[in-house]
């Protein structure tokens, strides 16, 4: 696959699972990557796997401060932005009422502002250079309440509605917009999960382990992208079903859910 050669796609959480394979996979097809996280070591082991040209750029998503001279950067090291892909994000593991509210603020500076932030940032470069291609890694549970979750959840669910909207204001410019919903795929997301009180889950989940491996993902968010797809499902589980039986019959997705949240309990020791 060529489709992306010469363009400049900027990948955040690029240091780990899908952020990872959508580095290798858009190297492969020719672009020049620009990769951030948090962890450098990590962006350049990353960056060490890729073909082509890219530039190892550190960045915390919820530094909005920091974040003006870091797109400054950005855009003069080619001289434009073809793609952002704002994938960065954490997941939770604790019931609400276990969930302290510094937590939930944490997933939303993560999760939801800090993809605003520095969208907001990148697509006046976007409008000024007549094109690109803004993207955001939802989730399943970006379109269902899903247990265990429900500020991982509120903040996928805020990221469906932002990224659908802001698409109903830059068609116009010629400027793409994709939601990106995956199911389980094989991660770090469970270990770097939060609990209530803000720490590290440290626990790979079976359905995480039994997932689609990122490699798999990359590949389906790839093609999905080089088509402008405004929206790519992609998983291989019983959840990707669960996206179209909601939009028919919610209630007995909510049912499932409820289900899931008594066997999760009990396997876990969340309650
Ligand atoms: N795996 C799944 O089953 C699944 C399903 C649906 C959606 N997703 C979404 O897919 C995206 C990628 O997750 P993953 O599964 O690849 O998990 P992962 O392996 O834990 O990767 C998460 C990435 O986000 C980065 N990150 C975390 N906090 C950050 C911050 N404050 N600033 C900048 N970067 C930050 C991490 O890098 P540093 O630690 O270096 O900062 C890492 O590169 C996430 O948005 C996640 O919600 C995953």
């Amino acid at each position: 696959m060529t489709q992306f050669n010469h363009q400049v796609v900027w990948i955040t959480g690029a240091s780990s699972g899908i952020g990872e394979a959508l580095a290798v996979a858009f190297s492969k097809a020719g672009a020049k990557l620009i990769l951030s996280s948090r962890n450098q070591a990590e962006l350049e082991r990353v960056q060490s796997l890729c073909q082509g040209e890219s530039l190892v750029l550190p960045l915390d998503v919820t530094d909005e401060a920091a974040m003006p001279a870091l797109v400054k950067r950005a855009h003069e090291w080619q001289g434009k932005i073809d793609f952002l892909i704002n994938n960065a994000g954490i997941s939770q593991r604790s019931s609400c009422l276990k969930t302290d509210m510094s937590t939930y603020r944490h997933l939303f500076e993560v999760d939801v502002f800090g993809q605003i932030a520095l969208t907001k940032l990148v697509l006046p470069i976007m409008i000024e250079q007549g094109s690109g291609h803004l993207a955001v890694t939802s989730s399943v549970a970006g379109k269902i309440g899903v247990p265990f979750r429900t500020g991982y959840s509120a903040a996928k669910h805020a990221m469906m509605g932002f990224f659908d909207a802001l698409r109903t204001e830059v068609a116009h410019q010629s400027i793409k917009v994709t939601t990106i919903t995956p199911g389980y795929i094989r991660t770090n997301i469970s270990a770097n999960a939060v609990v209530g009180d803000g720490s590290a889950y440290a626990v790979e989940d079976t359905d995480i382990r039994k997932g689609m491996s990122a490699n798999e993902c990359a590949d389906v968010i790839l093609k999905g992208l080089a088509k402008h797809k405004p929206e790519i499902a992609v998983g291989r589980g019983a959840e990707m079903h669960a996206l179209w039986l909601k939009r028919l019959f919610p209630k007995v997705v909510f049912k499932m859910a409820a289900k899931r949240f008594h066997q999760t309990a009990a396997e876990n020791d969340f309650k």
